[in-house]
């Protein structure tokens, strides 16, 4: 018997009840995935094939309508401090200051923890993102790249198993989504964490991702293909469009978003070109020539 992953998704599907007089909406199903431990995957789709849904499923925010999620072969049934989530807004407490948000998600988690023990935690995470001098800042006194980096710090702070993350840096100009990206990179690097990622974008799932999840368009929304990539590590922003594997895998991706499923990356050539078709066998009589 083969040891079941970290993570096993099996046969989820999500249908919201009908509005008045319509008929109900199965948004995705038959989704099957995995996730092993320590690896980072992100899941790419257009707006509305119910990607956020999925990851409050795995947070357990949302019950999924059929199919199960196993972590560490429990199943998945409410929400859990083994589970960092960062959502697409901050979503930090507006009255309570960088040092005080992160401190009470970590006071929840670490319920035994001294208060010198809790402020050390709190102080090491938001050291990590870069924001020792703003910790006693409130998020209004923050630019945006800032309190999306207290989200960060504080998912970090509990320790969680798995961090999930609903496009973290959507909102953020590209800059700034570059230097977290890489800030990000690192401290996965470091701690080995499990994370799942939805973004949007490509180039941010081929920098992070070890495998990305490739979703067709809502309703009946199907994980169509479990990309490998292809980039050797470690990767950096600066350097990974060298990589012989850049461009076929990022074009591979790109080629999905606009235009569909078409074959796995893994049964193309290490170019990135699609197997060659197997001639069509005749049919009907030959032609014989200069008979
Ligand atoms: N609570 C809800 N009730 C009814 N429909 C919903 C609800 N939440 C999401 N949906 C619908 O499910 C689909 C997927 O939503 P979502 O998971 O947010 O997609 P994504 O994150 O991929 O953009 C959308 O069409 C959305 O309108
Ligand atoms: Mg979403």
């Amino acid at each position: 018997m083969t040891t079941p992953a970290f993570i096993q998704v099996d046969g989820l599907e999500k249908t919201f009840p009908a509005p008045m007089g319509q008929e109900p909406v199965t948004v995705f199903q038959n989704l099957d995935f995995e996730i092993e431990k320590g690896e980072f995957v992100c899941l790419i789709g257009h707006s509305g094939c119910g990607k956020s849904t999925i990851l409050n499923i795995l947070a357990g925010l949302d019950a999924a309508t059929d199919g199960y999620v196993f972590m560490e072969n429990r199943q998945v049934t409410g929400p859990g401090l083994d589970r960092g989530v960062v959502f697409q807004g901050h979503a930090l407490m507006p009255w309570l200051t960088v040092r005080e948000n992160v401190a009470f998600a970590v006071k929840s988690r670490f319920k035994r923890h001294s208060k010198d023990e809790v402020n050390a935690q709190v102080e090491k995470y938001v050291e990590m993102v870069g924001l020792s001098h703003a910790i006693d800042k409130k998020p209004h006194q923050l630019s945006g790249g800032m309190r999306q980096r207290v989200g960060i710090a504080r998912a970090f702070a509990i320790e969680p198993k798995m961090l999930l993350m609903d496009e973290p840096f959507g909102a953020l100009d590209a800059l700034t989504r570059g230097v977290i990206q890489d800030e990000l990179l690192a401290i996965c690097q470091a701690t080995e964490q499990t994370v799942f990622m939805i973004t949007h974008d490509v180039d941010e799932a081929i920098l992070l991702a070890d495998k990305i999840l490739l979703m067709t368009n809502g309703p009946f929304a199907e994980v169509a293909e479990c990309a490998y990539n292809p980039l050797k590590k470690p990767r950096s922003r600066q350097e990974m469009h060298h990589d012989e594997h850049y461009y076929p895998f990022r074009n591979h991706l790109m080629d999905f978003l606009v235009n569909g499923p078409s074959t796995p990356y893994a049964d193309k050539a290490s170019d990135g070109t699609p197997p060659a078709m197997e001639e069509a066998p005749r049919s009907g009589p030959r032609r014989v020539v200069n008979a």
